[in-house]
């Protein structure tokens, strides 16, 4: 099996009920109403603005989004994501979204998008296909757009904890082929294809604390706001779990693929 149909088969048995039942706790929640609300700062995303999520898996982060724009498509390998996203969106009556299978490497239809985000998809991709990945964005992007992504870093000390005190649950919440990646290698991928971009720190405990304690939305938020000061602080802002790349295409540069 490739990376593509591992990923697929990993993600329609997670599709299959346990992914929608850990989503809808309220910390997981409250997390990705925080991240819907980020996403929409540091994109600068408005009303007329049109959004792309590559690997939306079942797009509880973009129904929310969808909130604060004029559209959002999704699109992710599993038929399971998919399915659930659709019926998500009609049972919440959110017309303006709409969810795609297929590969995101390849998404090419439905015009230019002023906003691509990526919200923990980027770092299941095998190298080769992160390496074309800007390529393909500036694709999608209309002129003046901005790529977002949110990924797991590899210097992050909650990784270096859980691996240690949570070894088997780490294993079981991520596929065989995802890695963790080093935000300024990642950036530089955006830079070598012509973008400007820069690297955000997104969080130290808050968002493993959501994923190991569900329930406790009062616990997610007291770490989301020892984060927003932590992440001040020089040495933990660079050991944080998830880091952000925030890119444009450079004025006058050529992109790479042009
Ligand atoms: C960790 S999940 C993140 C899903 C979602 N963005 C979220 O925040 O919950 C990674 C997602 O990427 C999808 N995926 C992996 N490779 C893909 C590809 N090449 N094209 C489209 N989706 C892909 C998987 O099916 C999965 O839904």
């Amino acid at each position: 099996m490739g990376v593509l149909e591992r990923e697929l088969a990993y993600h329609e048995k997670l599709y299959s009920g346990f992914a929608q039942a850990h989503f809808a706790r309220p910390a997981v929640r409250a997390l990705r109403r925080h991240m819907a609300a980020r996403i929409v700062s540091l994109t600068g995303a408005g009303a007329r603005s049109r959004v792309l999520s590559l690997g939306c898996g079942i797009g509880d982060t973009e129904l929310l989004l969808a909130a604060h724009v004029a559209e959002v498509v999704g699109i992710d390998l599993s038929p399971a994501a998919v399915r659930q996203a659709r019926e998500d969106a009609a049972r919440q009556g959110i017309a303006n979204a709409r969810f795609f299978e297929g590969d995101a490497g390849e998404a090419s239809a439905g015009g230019r998008f002023d906003a691509v985000v990526a919200v923990f998809f980027l770092h299941h991709l095998a190298d080769a296909a992160l390496a074309e990945i800007p390529r393909k964005v500036q694709k999608l992007l209309a002129p003046g757009g901005v790529f977002y992504s949110l990924d797991p870093s590899r210097r992050r000390l909650s990784g270096a904890v859980g691996r240690v005190l949570f070894p088997r649950l780490m294993k079981r919440y991520q596929t065989e082929d995802e890695r963790e990646l080093d935000p300024e290698f990642t950036a530089g991928i955006f830079r070598a294809a012509g973008f400007e971009a820069r690297v955000e720190m997104y969080d130290f405990g808050s968002s493993p604390l959501a994923g190991l304690a569900p329930g406790w939305q009062a616990g997610y938020r007291a770490a989301r706001r020892m984060d927003d000061w932590l992440l001040r602080v020089g040495a933990f802002g660079r050991r944080g779990s998830n880091f952000e790349v925030v890119a444009r295409a450079a004025r006058g540069q050529p992109i790479a693929g042009d």
